[in-house]
């Protein structure tokens, strides 16, 4: 039996609840059909969004939703997504597959999602083939209060009132995708842009810097020395590919060894937490610059017939745990990262939904996100786990991993992950000072290769969890293997 301590008499940093944020880029599938399919259509819309996945979707709590890329926000010319429809400009989509992309979403669609889920806007502005001035107005046609050019258009395009814009990315990845830059331009490029969001009224903007693929630190060191004071967050993208970036292996259908891998890989995360941390840490010892994992993830071949450009790809038990890990590292490191966004919402990468036609499915990942909400807000407890290692050879991972944190009301919750293809454990739980009383939870457990299908949507769901017992006011759960597992306990 594996011992966990939780001390809850040792708070840490607040679990931001941005860290449980998401992303939705025009790809594939993922805004037009996805989310969004215009107010003609005969599946069930508000103003144009789905009302199926809405609905799905506001079971999350999505905190935050970043939009309109990724690769596409470097080519995106925001005044071409506004106005009456039938006369928005249409442009190539070349990064995703070469389709015209009609524009028919555009701010107002987007500010109107946000609305609809409940979420904060995080925008993804352009500076690889944008302008200075273009940046700058789109910050004025959302947020400025009163009579300005901008707030002008903005009020003939039916929205008088400015909507609060909190999140603004300056670029992405422009080491790639979004520029080819090299580190020291663009943290030069980052300053000129930067200075031209302006914070309009009580709206103030969170810049937030292009930060590193995955274990660039150089790119990191770079922009932290020369542009530090002038960015409130600098991103970090890592996605997990349990092969090669040419031959990354297919969603479905794997083996046991793939599945430590994968798990190995996503494990990565946590050193790059650690040494991006320990960098900004030199520059920014106060920790006022957030980490913004804005895009992670796991990134499989397209499912066969599929377009290579849309990035459509189911999502297994595999995929629960590369949430349920990743979960716990960004509460483990909520210190430092102040947000997380998955990539991506619907139908792309590693989605919590996905649809066809008419019909959606929640995947594993939905429900592990389900699960975790309950750490939103809450306080990180320091928690110790005495685990083994499971896998063979170079793939070995712990068995268990873990985070615990407390809310305002004092019941500490606790997401633990079996990351054993094939075996069971037990953990007995240890509060300090406290003997636990009551216990609540939900789990989610299902053979290692398991999916929801079209035809089978529920092969795989979360149910409330009773496999647990409380022996002298220690707690001693049950972990089936390839569960993830969140329980609150009332001491
Ligand atoms: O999420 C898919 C793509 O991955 C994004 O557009 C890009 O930023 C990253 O390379």
């Amino acid at each position: 039996m594996y011992q966990l301590w939780i001390n809850p008499n040792e708070k840490k940093s607040k679990i931001r609840k941005e860290i449980y944020g998401h992303f939705s880029e025009h790809l594939g599938r993922c805004i037009y059909e996805g989310i969004f399919v215009g107010e003609d259509s005969s599946i069930p819309n508000e103003k144009g969004m789905r009302r199926d996945v809405v609905e799905a979707l506001k079971e999350l709590e999505i905190p935050v939703l970043r939009w309109p890329g990724g690769c596409f926000a470097d080519e995106y010319h925001w005044k071409d997504g506004i106005g009456e429809k039938s006369q928005r400009k249409r442009m190539v989509n070349t990064n995703w597959g070469g389709v015209v992309e009609d524009n028919s979403f555009g701010t107002h669609e987007f500010m109107e999602l946000c609305s609809q889920l409940g979420a904060q806007p995080y925008i993804n502005g352009n500076v690889g083939s944008g302008t200075v001035q273009e940046m700058s107005e789109w910050v004025e046609y959302m947020t400025f209060d009163g009579v300005s050019p901008m707030a002008q258009m903005r009020e003939a395009n039916g929205r008088k009132e400015p909507w609060k814009v909190k999140y603004f990315g300056v670029g992405n990845e422009s080491w790639g995708c979004g520029g080819s830059m090299r580190p020291e331009y663009y943290a030069d490029e980052y300053r000129r842009y930067q200075t031209f969001c302006r914070n309009y009224g009580d709206n103030k903007l969170y810049r937030i810097a292009c930060g590193p693929s995955e274990g660039d630190y150089h790119w990191m060191e770079v922009l932290m020395k020369n542009a530090a004071p002038l960015m409130d967050g600098i991103s970090l993208h890592y996605y997990t590919v349990p092969d090669t970036w040419q031959k990354k292996g297919p969603a479905t259908g794997f083996d046991e060894e793939t599945w430590y891998r994968t798990l190995k890989k996503t494990l990565y995360m946590e050193e790059l937490l650690t040494k991006h941390g320990a960098i900004m840490d030199r520059y920014d010892p106060e920790k006022r610059v957030g980490l913004i994992v804005d895009e992670w993830g796991t990134w499989f071949d397209v499912e066969e017939g599929t377009n290579p450009g849309f990035l459509y790809q189911q999502n297994t038990m595999r995929d629960a745990l590369v949430a349920g890990i990743n979960l716990n590292l960004f509460n483990k490191h909520s210190d430092r990262v102040h947000m997380a966004n998955i990539a991506q919402l619907v139908n792309v990468l590693q989605s919590v939904i996905l649809t066809e036609g008419e019909q959606m499915i929640k995947t594993p990942t939905y429900y592990v996100f389900r699960m975790f909400k309950k750490h939103m807000e809450a306080q990180l407890l320091h928690s110790h786990l005495q685990t083994e290692t499971v896998g063979a050879g170079e793939w070995q991972v712990p068995h268990v991993t873990e985070s615990a944190s407390m809310d305002e009301k004092g019941a500490v919750t606790i997401t633990l992950n079996n990351l054993s293809a094939q075996e069971a454990c037990q953990v007995e739980v240890h509060l300090t000072d406290r003997e636990v009383k009551r216990v609540e939870g939900e789990i989610l457990s299902s053979c290692y290769t398991d999916y929801n299908t079209f035809e089978h949507p529920d092969q795989v769901k979360s149910c409330p969890y009773t496999d647990y017992e409380i022996r002298d006011g220690r707690l001693i759960l049950n972990l089936p293997a390839s569960s993830v597992l969140c329980v609150t306990v009332t001491a």
